[in-house]
C-alpha cells in the first residue's frame, strides 16, 4: 500500500550560513525522503528559513540592512547550499510569510479560546541606548555563582550554572556595553502544564525514541512551566493581534513555519491544505536535533493539541556533530561552512560519510577527517566505483558494450546481492543508515571477490562469451548496489543509470536483471579524496574565522546605511549651479534658502549649512548641485535638489565649489 508521508527538518535560522553541523540533519532527512520515494511511497519534504527574533534583527542592524533584506539574502544562500548538497525539498519557504502569519494568529486565537493563554508581568532587562528589551543571550555580566566574567544572561559557560539575568553581577548590554535597566512588562504565557496528561499519553503511543522519553520524564518530574510567548518591540516578528508593541516570540511561529511551508505548497499545487496537513491517514515526521527537543516534544505538540491539529507520528531526534573528536568550535576552526566545504570537497562524500555514521540514536556522531578520507577512498572509490570500472570499460572496448546472460555463478552472486534487500529497506526506514552502509560494503566485497575469482582480464583472451557473462553479472551487481546506495548518492546513481542505459533505479525494480542489452560509454564515477583539499578547506575556515573576529571586534562605527550599488550611484546627476540668492529661514537655525541658477529654470534648495556659512558669502558662488534628486517637501518649503557639502555638522561643513570658469548647468563627474 502506498503511504502518504509529510516530513520536515528543523528550520535553520536566517542569520547565518549553513555549516557541516546543520548538514547532519538535512542529509539524514533527505536520505529518508529519497528512500521513501524510491520505495514507491508518496512523500513530501518541507522546510523553511526561521527568520524572526532578536539575533536576526541585530545581525541586520550590524550590517546596515533591514531584517527583510537580510533574510532575503540568507534565503538565497541557504537554498543554494542545500541544492549543492543534493537536499531536495518539495517546498522551502520562510517563516516571514503571509501563511505563517495567518496560521500563527489562528493557533494563538484557538489557544486563547481554549483558556491556555494567560498574561502576567515580568521583569526584563532593557537597554536604553539600543532602545530594546534584551533577551538573555544579549545581556552579559559576571556569573553570580563562580564570578567568571563575561557570561551570558542565562547560563555560565565556566561553571554551567543557570540563573536569571537579574542575578548577573555588573550586567551589560552585549551590543553596546551599556548597563541595562530592569523594567516590568506584561507578557503572554502558554500554560504548558495543562497539557501534561495529553502529552504523556502521546508519548506512550511511541511519539519519540526511548532515549528522548527518558529526558522528557526528567522534565515532567521537574514540573512543566508556563512558557513566555511574547516579546516587546522593537522585535522582528509578527505583531500579536490587538497589541501595539508586542510580538510573538520567534519560537512560537517557527514550528508553525512547517505548516506554513506545507500550506504554501498546497496553494501552489492546488491541493487541500487541511487534507495534506491534518489528515490522520497521512503520516507526519519531524527531524530535529537534540538541542531543540523541549520545543518539539512539549511546546509544539501541546500547541497542536490545544488548537485542534493532529500531532506528528514521530519525532526523529539526532545528536550533534563533533569534528575530530571535539565539539565544533569557531576557535578550533571546525565550524566549516557548507560553502567552504564545497570549494574543496565533493558533497556526496559527506553524504556517504554521515550515512555511514548515522543510527537512530541521539548520540553525537564524529567527523574525523582521516577516517573520512579513508572511508571514501576505500569504500566509495575502491569498492563501489571500482566494480563499475572493472566491468564497464572492458565491455565497451572488447565486447561492443553488449551484455550476455547470467550464468550459474552469476545468478548465485546476484541472489546473494538481492537477498538482503528487505533488511536494507528496514534499516533505512529505521534510520539505521550505518547498518545500510555496512551491508552495502559487504555486498560490494562479495562482488569484487567474484571479479577476482573469475579473472575476466585473463578469460577475455580465451573465451569471450564466458567473459561477457561474467561481466554481465558484475554489471548487475553494480545495478543492485547502486540502487541500495541511491538515497545516499543520488548523483552517483544518476551516472550509473546513464551508463547502464536505464530510465530509473528503484527498490521496486531491484530484482529485474540486465541481460542481452547494450550499455553506454563508461565514465568515471568517483574521484579519490586528496588530503591536500581537506587541509585547504581547514585553512580557509580558519581564515574566515580570523576575518570574522576582526569585523566583530568592538568598534565605534555607527551601523552603516543599507548597501548602495555602483548602479545606484551612477544615477546621481551632478551639475554646476550659481547661487543667485541666499537667505536665512525663520525658525530653522540650521537651514538656508538658496535660489540657484542651474542653467534652466531657477531652483530653490533648502540646505543645512546655516551654522557654517553666512548668506552673504554665498551669493554668486559656483557650487555643485545634485540635479536629479526628487524634490522633497520639508517643513519650511519644497527643496528642489541638493547642494554638495560634507562635514560632521554645525560649523564643520564645507561646500564643494566649482572652478570660476564653470557654467551653470554644466555636467560634473
Ligand atoms: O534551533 C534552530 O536552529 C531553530 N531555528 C530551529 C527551528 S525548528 C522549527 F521549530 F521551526
Ligand atoms: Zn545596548
Amino acid at each position: 500500500m502506498t503511504r502518504n508521508i509529510v516530513v520536515t527538518s528543523a528550520l535553520p535560522y536566517a542569520n547565518g550560513p549553513i555549516h557541516i553541523g546543520h548538514l547532519v540533519e538535512y542529509i539524514q532527512t533527505d536520505i529518508w525522503v529519497r528512500f521513501q520515494k524510491l520505495s514507491g511511497n508518496h512523500c513530501l519534504y518541507f522546510c523553511a528559513d526561521d527568520t524572526h527574533g532578536t539575533p536576526v534583527m541585530i545581525s541586520a542592524k550590524k550590517t546596515g540592512v533591514t531584517p527583510e533584506q537580510l533574510i532575503k539574502k540568507v534565503y538565497a544562500e541557504h537554498r543554494n547550499d542545500f541544492a549543492r548538497f543534493l537536499i531536495e525539498f518539495d517546498n522551502y519557504y520562510s517563516t516571514h510569510s503571509p501563511e505563517n502569519k495567518q496560521l500563527s494568529e489562528y493557533i494563538f486565537q484557538r489557544l486563547n479560546q481554549a483558556g491556555s493563554i494567560t498574561k502576567r508581568n515580568v521583569r526584563q532587562a532593557y537597554c536604553d541606548n539600543c532602545n530594546m528589551a534584551l533577551p538573555d543571550r544579549f545581556i552579559r555580566g559576571t556569573c553570580p555563582k563562580c564570578h567568571a566574567e563575561d557570561q551570558y544572561g542565562d547560563s555560565c559557560e565556566v561553571c554551567s550554572a543557570t540563573y536569571r539575568p537579574t542575578e548577573l553581577i555588573n550586567p551589560y548590554c552585549a551590543t553596546c556595553s551599556k548597563t541595562p535597566t530592569f523594567k516590568s512588562s506584561e507578557h503572554y504565557f502558554f500554560k504548558l502544564a495543562d497539557y501534561e496528561k495529553k502529552l504523556k499519553s502521546l508519548f506512550k503511543k511511541g511519539h519519540i525514541q526511548k532515549t528522548v522519553a527518558n529526558k522528557l520524564n526528567e522534565w515532567f518530574d521537574a514540573g512543566l512551566k508556563d512558557w513566555d510567548i511574547s516579546r516587546d518591540g522593537p522585535y522582528f516578528g509578527f505583531k500579536i493581534p490587538g497589541e501595539k508593541n508586542k510580538f510573538f516570540y520567534v519560537w512560537l511561529d517557527a514550528p508553525i513555519g512547517y505548516m506554513a511551508s506545507a500550506k504554501n505548497y498546497a496553494e501552489k499545487n492546488n491541493i487541500d491544505f487541511e487534507d495534506l496537513w491534518n489528515n490522520p491517514d497521512k503520516e507526519l515526521y519531524h527531524f530535529i536535533g537534540k538541542d531543540i527537543m523541549y520545543f518539539h516534544a512539549l511546546f509544539w505538540p501541546a500547541m497542536l493539541l490545544g488548537s485542534g491539529f493532529k500531532t506528528a507520528n514521530k519525532l526523529f531526534v539526532h545528536g550533534f556533530l563533533t569534528v575530530n573528536g571535539q565539539k565544533m568550535s569557531k576557535s578550533r576552526g571546525t565550524f566549516i561552512k557548507a560553502d567552504t566545504y564545497l570549494k574543496f570537497l565533493n558533497p556526496e562524500h559527506l553524504r556517504y560519510y554521515y550515512a555511514s555514521k548515522l543510527t537512530d540514536s541521539i548520540d553525537d556522531i564524529d567527523l574525523s577527517f582521516d577516517d573520512f578520507i579513508n572511508k571514501i577512498n576505500s569504500n566509495l572509490v575502491g569498492k563501489f566505483a571500482n566494480l563499475a570500472s572493472r566491468s564497464g570499460p572492458m565491455l565497451n572496448k572488447k565486447l561492443k558494450g553488449r551484455l550476455g546472460t547470467l550464468d550459474k555463478k552469476g545468478k548465485i552472486l546476484i541472489g546473494k546481492l538481492t537477498e538482503p534487500a528487505q533488511q536494507i529497506k528496514n534499516d533505512y526506514e529505521k534510520l539505521n543508515y550505518a547498518a545500510v552502509a555496512r551491508n552495502i560494503s559487504r555486498l560490494a566485497d562479495l562482488a569484487n571477490q567474484f571479479v577476482e575469482k573469475q579473472k575476466p582480464w585473463l578469460t577475455i583472451n580465451e573465451d569471450r562469451e564466458k567473459t561477457r557473462n561474467t561481466l554481465t553479472a558484475v554489471i548487475n551487481a553494480v545495478k543492485i548496489i547502486t540502487t541500495y546506495l541511491k538515497p545516499i548518492l543520488p548523483q552517483f546513481a544518476e551516472k550509473v543509470q546513464k551508463f547502464l542505459n536505464l530510465d530509473d533505479l528503484n527498490f521496486q525494480n531491484i530484482k529485474d536483471t540486465l541481460e542481452n542489452q547494450n550499455i553506454n560509454k563508461f565514465e568515471r564515477l568517483a574521484e579519490r579524496v586528496d588530503k591536500k583539499n581537506v587541509e585547504k578547506m581547514m585553512e580557509e575556515t580558519k581564515e574566515n574565522q580570523d576575518q570574522n573576529q576582526k569585523t566583530q571586534q568592538p568598534t565605534n562605527l555607527e551601523p552603516l546605511a543599507p548597501e548602495c550599488t555602483i548602479d545606484d550611484f551612477a544615477k546621481i546627476d551632478l551639475r554646476v549651479a550659481r547661487v543667485i540668492q541666499a537667505e536665512t529661514i525663520e525658525g530653522a537655525d540650521r537651514l538656508l534658502r538658496l535660489k540657484l541658477d542651474v542653467g534652466g529654470p531657477e531652483k530653490t534648495v533648502l540646505a543645512g549649512i546655516a551654522k557654517a556659512y553666512n548668506p552673504d558669502e554665498l551669493t554668486g558662488k559656483l557650487i555643485i548641485y545634485f540635479a536629479n534628486l526628487k524634490p522633497h517637501k520639508m517643513s519650511f518649503g519644497l527643496s528642489e535638489g541638493m547642494i554638495l557639502a560634507a562635514g560632521t555638522g554645525d560649523k564643520d561643513i564645507f561646500i564643494l565649489s566649482a572652478d570660476a570658469g564653470a557654467k551653470p548647468g554644466q555636467k560634473v563627474s
